[in-house]
């Protein structure tokens, strides 16, 4: 029997997190995403992912101190990237620089290390594509305000520091998801972590997957107003296309993170005319996708709100994939840890389908 794309395959045993596809359930270790989300900041949730439980006051300490000195990018990866290309995409530039970190073994200091030096690396290209000089990381801050920091330097505001917290916490890790999987199954060639990632990345940039978010505001833009988006949706389906920011492979109900980040969008303002058109296409979309797609349970998911989000933090399109990288690297690399300490390479069969050649006689 085939299952295309290992539809309902377990592949693994996994302690890292559960999903409830039915309910809109996510659960990191025993704890639902969304309260860690309200209330843990990224460094304590990715610190729980890797160890199992979230640090005091010390280790919290330690766990800072390490990712403060990790946080600069080596100076033989600076050169590669001021030698690329202004014009190569954004995600192919940052699997280019992760790829070039070297090859560090499965471990919590070298997840720590590459999740440190991630946002360094997104700021240092964006900057170079805008024209402006890197911004140096600021010790004083913490992960995600640092990020913000870098990009823009200035000191960010308190609420697009939580917006975007709450945002990489919830989409720091989600089961076997496509670039987990990728990240899983170079571990399991007892290849290294720099390679699991790297990946990763390359998994990650796809539109069905990580790339998504961008092709949502796109598409916003081209709806534009209220009145256009029903028949802007209607046209699409019509021709068979699929709406982005909907549908997800194991949610059949909303995906959780999409209500958590939509709650975050409306405490920041609903006067935001993007906001309402968000709601509105929402509301249109799944009542258009029953029309045409009955039964089949399409909902938003992560990127639809996750769009809204960044462009409310004044993020450009090219940055949503690489946030979300910045997020998800916590994910993958614990999958990556959790597969080397119980591993079995992946080596799935195929359905011959092809020909055989006419004078071929099997042995007995
Ligand atoms: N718009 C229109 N129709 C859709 C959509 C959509 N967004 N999503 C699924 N469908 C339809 C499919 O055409 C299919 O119809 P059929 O039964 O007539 O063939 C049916 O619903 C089932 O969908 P599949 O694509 O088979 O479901 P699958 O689990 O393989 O795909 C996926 C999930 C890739 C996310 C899909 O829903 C999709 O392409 N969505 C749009 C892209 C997107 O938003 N991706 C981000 C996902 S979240 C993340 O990766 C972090």
């Amino acid at each position: 029997m085939i299952s295309p794309g290992l539809k309902g395959i377990k592949a693994a045993e996994t302690a890292i997190s559960f999903i409830d596809g039915a309910r809109g359930i996510l659960i990191y270790r025993g704890k639902e995403a969304k309260e860690i989300a309200a209330s843990r900041t990224f460094e304590e949730a990715a610190y729980f992912l890797w160890n199992g439980h979230f640090p005091g006051r010390e280790e919290l300490g330690n766990f800072s101190e390490k990712l403060k000195q990790y946080r600069q990018i080596p100076s033989h990866t600076e050169k590669i990237l001021h030698l690329l290309p202004n014009d190569i995409d954004f995600m192919s530039v940052l699997r280019t620089a992760v790829s070039s970190l070297g090859a560090w073994q499965p471990s919590i200091d070298a997840a720590i290390r590459l999740t440190a030096v991630l946002p360094t690396m997104i700021a240092y290209w964006h900057r170079k594509i805008s024209g402006l000089a890197p911004i140096v990381p600021n010790p004083e801050y913490g992960h995600v305000k640092n990020y913000l920091y870098m990009l823009t330097g200035k000191e960010p505001p308190d609420a697009h520091v939580r917006a975007l917290e709450a945002y990489m916490v919830l989409t720091l890790e989600h089961g076997m998801n496509a670039s987990t999987f990728s990240a899983r199954v170079t571990t399991s060639t007892e290849s290294d972590l720099v390679s699991a990632v790297t990946s990763a990345i390359g998994t990650m940039k796809g539109p069905l997957h990580g790339g998504a978010p961008s092709e949502v505001t796109k598409m916003l833009n081209e709806i534009g107003t209220i009145e256009n988006a029903e028949n802007w949706i209607r046209k699409k389906l019509e021709n068979g296309e699929k709406i982005m920011g909907f549908g997800h492979r194991i949610y059949k109900t909303k995906d959780p993170r999409a209500l958590a980040l939509k709650k975050i969008l409306l405490q920041a303002g609903q006067d935001d005319p993007w906001i309402s058109l968000s709601l509105h296409v929402e509301k249109t979309a799944v009542k258009l996708l029953e029309q045409f797609k009955p039964g089949r349970k399409l909902y938003t998911n992560v990127e639809f709100y996750a769009a809204a989000i960044m462009r409310s933090l004044g993020m450009p399109d090219d940055l949503f994939t690489p946030t979300f990288t910045a997020s998800r690297v916590v994910g993958w690399t614990a999958h990556a840890m959790e597969q080397a300490q119980n591993n079995t390479i992946f080596r799935p069969d195929a359905e011959y389908t092809g020909e055989f050649p006419k004078s071929f006689v099997y042995l007995e």
